[in-house]
């Protein structure tokens, strides 16, 4: 699984996989390069039957990422601005239809892009002194990576619009309290309280977690009447499996299940 990439670095940890920004000396700002390649390491560890949860995360303590690489801003044309932006929201939507759960383990800045990446993941776990925002409006632009859609999905409209419209940074404490994270731990114990959290969904019923993590973000944007039609055939269809007989047994005899995905 290990492609040697340029910009990112994949590493497995048992069953879990970690994607790694890595421009450290550009705050892991986002250019081309480390887009086609996250998105190639996207493809690549969903189709890995070994791995059964992702981690994305920046190297270093400074920053997650910063968000798209500036510096490739002055000769954009709209065109190519609309080209650079439908293709980063196909990247990013990788992540939500990913068949595995993901976390963002956010390290530092997570600004602009990397703020949009993050809020793409299915959980957000902060280092204390993180700070996180969507300061493109302090350039004359808005977000182009899904910012502005996903971000009122998870903050509501009016903490979207003070993040989007005003560009101010937000403390990692502050983000939680407006749900933006789910938790924030001091930054050494960062790697540690990710894996936990990464062991306990790797450990989960795999096809379950996909079918659950499919009609929340499915729920998250349709009628409600499609989305409990949705969530009954789903369910049904889990039966078929053998994981769910699995965790019958395992409820009945008092022990611990061993999902195994299939
Ligand atoms: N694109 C390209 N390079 C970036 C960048 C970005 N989005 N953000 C930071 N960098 C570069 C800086 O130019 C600098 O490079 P240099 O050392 O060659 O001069 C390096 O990363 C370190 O950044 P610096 O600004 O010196 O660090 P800081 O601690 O003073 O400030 C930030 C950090 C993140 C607050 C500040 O860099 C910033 O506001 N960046 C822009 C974030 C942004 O607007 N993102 C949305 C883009 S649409």
């Amino acid at each position: 699984m290990s492609k040697p990439y340029e910009t990112i670095k994949v590493e497995r940890e048992g069953n879990i996989a970690w994607i790694i920004l890595n421009r450290p000396h550009r705050l892991n700002a986002l250019n081309d390069v480390m887009m086609e390649e996250l998105g190639d390491a996207l493809a690549t560890v969903d189709d890995d039957p070994g791995v059964r949860c992702v981690v994305i995360t920046g190297e270093g303590d400074r920053a997650f990422s910063v968000g798209a690489d500036i510096t490739l801003f002055p000769k954009a044309t709209p065109v190519m601005a609309e080209t650079f932006s439908l293709k980063g929201q196909k990247i990013f939507s990788l992540i939500e239809e990913m068949s595995k759960p993901v976390i963002a383990a956010i390290n530092g800045y997570a600004l602009g892009g990397g703020l949009e990446l993050a809020l793409a993941c299915d959980f957000r776990i902060a280092a204390e002194h993180a700070e996180l925002g969507s300061p493109e409006i302090n350039i004359g632009i808005i977000p182009g990576w899904g910012g502005t859609q996903r971000l009122v999905r998870i903050v509501g409209l009016s903490r979207a619009k003070r993040l989007v419209m005003l560009g101010e940074r937000i403390s990692a404490e502050e983000a939680l309290s407006i749900g933006l994270v789910d938790k924030v731990v001091p930054f050494e114990k960062l790697r540690e309280e990710t894996m936990n959290l990464a062991g306990k969904l790797a450990e989960g019923p795999p096809i379950a977690l996909q079918y659950a993590k499919y009609a929340l973000n499915f729920g998250s944007q349709a009628p409600l009447e499609a989305g409990l039609r949705l969530e009954s055939a789903l369910m049904a269809l889990l039966f078929s499996t053998k994981d769910v007989k699995r965790g019958i047994e395992a409820f009945m005899s008092r022990s611990k299940p061993e999902f195994k995905g299939d």
